[in-house]
């Protein structure tokens, strides 16, 4: 014990004279009714795990965890030469459930690249999520990180391309806003004749592709409803959105 004199600076820390360190918030923390709270480490018993969520409406089933692996696709193993786990990712599912789709998994990404540590810094890749709490489904009021957020049991996800036109609509102004900030940084004036683009431009040019699906099926639900075609609403929906380093739309 100290005997209350000057602190020595070199003398070793008492027994619990400081509450340990928590580990460092991983991956995996999220934020729940306002509170920080740490999701259960994942284990090699969650390989066997099944977890049936739905993405844009589309049921898929996939395992609690997958063997962690390195850029070049190698499984990386622990000491005693067992796979490594890892969480399942929402972005994970999204590739299973859009498998057989021409246009593949629609949830973008920037920062999330096999040759790059996990950073999930960019958001590009955010989904709307809702799932039940308390007896009811409920939808989470952020957005958040597809590369990063876990599948959990009874979870229902809107990408940028769900049917779900609202939700849609939120997640690509959240979307449109990141790559334009990005955009004003990183894309030169002329990155358009500037071949091939990187993956920054193919985002750029994505969100064009995905707003004209979606003012599509905006005029389909309208004529679906007996409504006038929404031209007006949609026609703004593009202007405001559109990427400032893109040519106005005609
Ligand atoms: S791709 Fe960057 S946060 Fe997910």
């Amino acid at each position: 014990m100290s005997d209350g004199g000057a602190l020595d600076p070199l003398a070793p820390d008492e027994p619990d004279a400081y509450p340990p360190l928590p580990e460092e918030d991983g991956l995996f923390a999220r934020g729940i009714d306002g509170q920080l709270v740490r999701m259960d480490k994942v284990t090699a018993a969650d390989f066997d795990t099944r977890i049936t969520i739905r993405i844009d409406g589309r049921p898929v089933t996939v395992p609690k965890a997958v063997p962690l692996a390195d850029s070049q696709g190698k499984l990386l193993r622990d000491a005693e030469g067992r796979p490594i786990p890892r969480a399942t990712t929402i972005h994970d599912a999204a590739t299973l459930a859009y498998a057989d789709d021409p246009g593949g998994n629609p949830i973008p990404v920037l920062c999330h690249q096999e040759h790059l540590e996990p950073a999930g810094v960019c958001r590009v890749c955010c989904v709307e999520i809702a799932k039940v709490k308390r007896g009811s489904m409920q939808r989470e009021r952020k957005l958040l990180p597809a590369c990063q957020h876990r599948v959990e049991e009874t979870m229902e996800v809107q990408t940028i391309r769900s049917p779900d036109l609202a939700a849609r609509q939120r997640i690509d102004a959240n979307v449109r806003t990141l790559v334009n900030l990005l955009a004003t940084d990183h894309l030169p004036a002329d990155w358009r004749s500037a071949l091939p683009a990187n993956e920054l431009g193919r985002l750029a040019e994505r969100l064009d592709e995905l707003a004209l699906e979606a003012r599509a099926l905006e005029r389909a639900a309208a004529a679906a409803a007996g409504a006038p075609p929404p031209d007006e609403a949609a026609l703004h929906f593009l202007r405001h959105f559109r990427l400032q380093a893109q040519a106005p739309l005609q």
